[in-house]
């Protein structure tokens, strides 16, 4: 069904979060009026699941802190120096309850103001900060039932045991597209899974990030697979013509350039995406 919407039973998205084509982009071949597009074919679990925020055993303050300010300062009080939220912690060496309470009032540079406090939130939260006697349990005015019912349950993708797309193959695809016509000229399974294949089985295709380079002669140049492989195709019927294990997957586009009249192509090689090895390569290739 298409546009079923989020709830707590799981719902299949596909393609998944991340779409069918990627970031990687596509490649045009202009003179044919050509697109050639790479594709995941990956089933996602899309599910909510209940807020219960975990306000057990903390102080009413404290709680007020964990709800509004936390996602910024760090549950702990202890910012996070590198994006710019400051330590709150000892912060009544610094300022008296008075500036506190008007900087959460009315904000502070970057951090906008919490107007909406109640007087009662503002005091707890105040006395938690300034190491006050904050004893109050949490209240019932903070019960998780007025904020956030339900949230996202994660980025999950819908696999087997083995870790494999739970659907029938191809899992990734490469596809050229007439742009006059909308039509497909030529998809085919795009990358190989080696324990498959070592079984017999077909190209499955894998999922791929990373896009592609065609050049006017009719070459296709495309890493992007999870079996790490870069690849040149065949422009006019989607064949593989050449392939090449890199040191690492290649997630990203290839560059194509001329030095002293020499034609190259490179690709990145930086794995570690989708349970790959890591890798710190950039690869390049002449092309004569
Ligand atoms: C969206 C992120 C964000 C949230 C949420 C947030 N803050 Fe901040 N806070 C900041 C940033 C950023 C600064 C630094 C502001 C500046 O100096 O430009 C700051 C500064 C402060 C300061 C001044 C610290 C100092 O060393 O001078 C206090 C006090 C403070 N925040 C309290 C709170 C309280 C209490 C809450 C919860 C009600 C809260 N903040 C929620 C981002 C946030």
């Amino acid at each position: 069904r298409i546009y079923a919407p989020p709830g707590l039973n799981p719902v299949l998205l596909f393609p998944g979060y991340d779409g069918a084509a990627e970031w990687g982009g596509a490649s045009a071949d202009p003179e044919n009026g050509v697109i050639y597009v790479n594709s995941n074919e990956m089933p996602w679990i899309m599910q909510m699941e209940e807020n219960i925020p975990d306000l057990e055993g903390l102080s009413y303050g404290e709680s007020v802190y964990q709800k509004y300010c936390a996602v910024c300062h760090q549950k702990d009080r202890s910012g996070m120096a590198a994006s710019g939220f400051p330590s709150l912690i000892n912060i009544s060496d610094k300022l008296s309850k008075e500036e506190l309470l008007k900087q959460i009032k009315l904000g502070k540079g970057m951090m906008t103001g919490f107007p909406q406090l109640t007087s009662i939130e503002k005091e707890g939260l105040s006395s938690f900060l300034m190491d006050e006697n904050d004893k109050k349990e949490v209240g019932s005015n903070l019960a998780a039932s007025e904020e956030i019912l339900y949230k996202h349950k994660g980025y999950n993708k819908f696999l087997t045991s083995d870790g494999l797309p739970a659907i029938s193959p191809p899992w990734g695809t490469l596809h050229a597209i007439d742009l006059n016509s909308g039509e497909f000229i030529w998809s085919v399974p795009f990358g190989e899974t080696p324990e498959l294949k070592n079984q017999g089985y077909p190209t499955t295709g894998t999922e791929n990030y990373g896009g592609a380079v065609v050049t006017e002669n009719g070459l296709l140049f495309i890493g992007a697979t999870k079996d790490g492989y870069f690849r040149v195709f065949d422009k006019h019927n989607g064949k593989v013509l050449w392939e090449y294990k890199l040191p690492a997957a290649a997630f990203a586009t290839p560059a194509m350039y001329q030095v002293n009249g020499k034609q190259y192509i490179a690709i990145a090689c930086g794995g570690e995406k989708l349970g790959t090895e890591k890798g710190n390569q950039i690869v390049a290739f002449s092309l004569d």
